[in-house]
């Protein structure tokens, strides 16, 4: 595929600031409580993403922050939505229980179908969603948070058919810290984060993805956000920036480090709206 076919396509963002941030309790190896994270720092790099997303062009809703939900800044977790149909989230930890809630609440606007889930899943955290792979295709993250019986409810919910992908390295607790789409078809992804059986699925499915490295994935290169041309990922990816950049696309770096101490980064704090 030549560079000049890279083409954004307009987005419809859901993000939530980080009023309340702090690293409280520990459910994934980043978050540390001994340390304290700098609110103040973690706003202004948030508003910064903010700006940037709309900059480019996109719609962003913003959803309201709860005291005592610290790690709502994480938008992606909350929901995952396919063709106007929302598909809920149900979190692994107590911790983050609520947040289903208040996502559930910003789509029961008449938009979309909401649909409650059964199973354990953590939203986009678990699930990505390439329209153009295959017809349209679903893949789904196991063996930290989200249930592999969730991904067989995602797939009667959404009608698209979800290939399950199994996360071996704790430090890579969800996909969207080992894998991304860059736009509607095409992936890039580090293939250690994922078990022999999915890493030979991964690259049968998708042998032109951009494959990152640990170096990478440790500076959740992976975890960005593409509208197909712009790639917007934390500003220590650098050598990310450099592989999306060799593929045709163009990388913009956001310096996300307050979100990090929580175990995110870019696209942990974006979700996206597809109706
Ligand atoms: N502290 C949060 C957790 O462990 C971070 C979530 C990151 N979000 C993501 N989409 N990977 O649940």
């Amino acid at each position: 595929m030549s560079q000049t076919e890279r083409l954004p396509r307009n987005r419809t963002y859901l993000m939530c600031p980080p009023e309340h941030f702090t690293v409280e309790y520990a459910i994934n190896p980043w978050m540390d409580t001994a340390v304290t994270v700098d609110v103040a720092l973690a706003l202004r790099q948030w508003r910064l993403l903010h700006e940037t997303l709309t900059g480019l062009g996109h719609a962003v809703h913003v959803l309201t922050p709860e005291p005592g939900l610290p790690d709502m800044v994480y938008a992606a977790n909350g929901a995952f939505s396919v063709d106007g149909t929302v598909y809920g989230a149900r979190f692994r930890h107590p911790q983050r229980a609520a947040e289903a809630v208040a996502h559930q609440g910003f789509c029961r606007d008449g938009r979309w179908v909401f649909a409650d889930p059964q199973h354990v899943n953590e939203g986009e955290g678990d699930f990505a969603y390439l329209p153009r792979a295959y017809g349209g295709l679903i893949l789904a993250g196991h063996g930290f948070r989200t249930d592999p019986a969730a991904h067989a409810e995602a797939q009667e919910v959404l009608g698209r058919p979800v290939v399950s992908l199994r996360l071996i390295d704790p430090a890579f607790y969800h996909l969207d810290t080992a894998l991304a789409a860059l736009d509607d078809r095409h992936v890039t992804y580090y293939p250690e984060a994922f078990s022999p059986a999915s890493r030979r699925i991964l690259a049968q499915l998708f042998p032109d993805a951009v494959i990152a490295d640990r170096a990478d994935a440790e500076a959740f290169g992976l975890n960005l956000v593409s509208d197909g041309r712009h790639v917007v990922l934390n500003a220590e990816a650098v050598g990310m920036a450099d592989k999306v950049r060799a593929a045709g696309y163009l990388p913009i770096l956001v310096d996300l480090s307050e979100l990090k101490r929580g175990g995110g980064s870019v696209k942990c704090a974006v979700a996206e709206l597809r109706t």
